[in-house]
């Protein structure tokens, strides 16, 4: 069925990047060792940035190393700079997700960049990447913490650019869940009809409740790939107010309950979500994981109690 979608899993790069503590390497290795034969499409194993400026990720290399690799998952990380480039393809990652603001604020918060300067990076960074896959991901597409409204006209004129340097794919973030459906689906028609070329997807929070209806309205308008947070984990340290992703399990939930192939396994996917909390030491945002799925039936109250 070609509407099915194709799920990214990055809690462990946009969920363990906003822990408080540390996570040790081990527990990472074992959680996307867990994660790879549920047949996620994807999974953001880590970030090669400044370990000053993610210090809980600094084990990217260790980590991208230690896990088993399952044939037919990409297995990509997000990367800033050419020395993340470097980084990334010395320990074999399959695809190199680079990362830019559409707002010059968060760009500067984030990656001391703005638009224009991070778009001339990537160039520079695309003549090191040989053969291996590359994806773009814009931060605050949707709004901006800072400034608040980014226009869709500048959003398509970076996608435009992108596609431009012959990068494979770009994903819309909304960092700090300002995106509403009809907006998500403006936009996302807009990007598809101009740049078929290119594979989007979109990357939402759950910041304000609009995570599974932004998905769903991204959807409609032709969206298939979906970055997703196993547990609902993550947020960006530079966005302030920043929460956690939409939630792995949820999302796949309610698009298997809509008839729609996600290509995951979610019973099995809800094994690995129940041991996320005994990771990360504290609750976690996921509702199926808790409610169990629209399948399970309780008992009738005993009438005469
Ligand atoms: N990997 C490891 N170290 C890196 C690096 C990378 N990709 N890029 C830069 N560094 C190191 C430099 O070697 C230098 O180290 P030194 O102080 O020991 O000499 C230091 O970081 C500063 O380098 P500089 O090029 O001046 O970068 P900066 O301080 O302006 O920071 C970024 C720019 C992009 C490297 C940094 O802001 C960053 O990593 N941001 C990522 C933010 C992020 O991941 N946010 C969440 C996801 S949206
Ligand atoms: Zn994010």
């Amino acid at each position: 069925m070609n509407d099915r979608i194709y799920i990214n899993e990055v809690a462990p790069r946009d969920g363990f990047q906003i822990e408080p503590v540390f996570i040790p390497t081990a527990d990472k290795i074992a959680l996307i060792d867990a994660l790879s034969p549920i047949d996620l499409a994807k999974i953001e194993v880590s970030s090669f940035t400044s370990p000053k400026a993610i210090p809980t990720l600094r084990d990217a290399a260790e980590v991208m190393s230690g896990i088993g690799r399952r044939p037919g998952v990409i297995y990509t990380a997000l990367i800033p700079n050419e020395k993340g480039v470097e980084r990334a393809l010395a320990c074999h990652t399959d695809e190199l997700n680079f990362v830019m603001s559409a707002s010059d604020s968060h760009g500067q918060a984030n990656l001391h960049m703005s638009a224009d300067q991070s778009l001339e990076r990537f160039a520079r960074m695309v003549d090191l990447t040989g053969n291996t896959a590359t994806n773009a991901s814009i931060s605050t597409a949707f709004g901006c913490p800072f400034e608040g409204v980014v226009e869709p006209e500048r959003v398509l004129d970076i996608v435009q650019r992108i596609a431009a340097l012959g990068i494979d794919g770009v994903t819309l973030c909304d960092t700090t869940g300002m995106a509403n459906p009809s907006q998500v689906g403006a936009l996302c028609r807009q990007v598809i009809e101009r740049h078929p070329e290119l594979t989007l997807t979109l990357h939402l929070h759950n910041t304000r409740g609009m995570g599974l209806a932004n998905a769903l309205a991204g959807w409609q308008a032709g969206v298939r790939h979906f970055d997703a947070a196993l547990g609902g984990l993550g947020g960006c340290p530079f966005a302030p107010g920043a929460t956690g992703n939409v939630c792995t399990e949820d999302l796949v939930h309610m698009f298997e309950q809509m008839g729609v192939d996600t290509g995951v396994d979610l019973e099995r996917l809800l094994v690995v979500a129940k041991r996320l909390q005994s990771i990360v030491g504290h609750d976690v945002p996921g509702q199926v994981v808790k409610a169990g799925t629209s399948q399970r039936r309780y008992p009738l109250p005993d009438a005469a109690g």
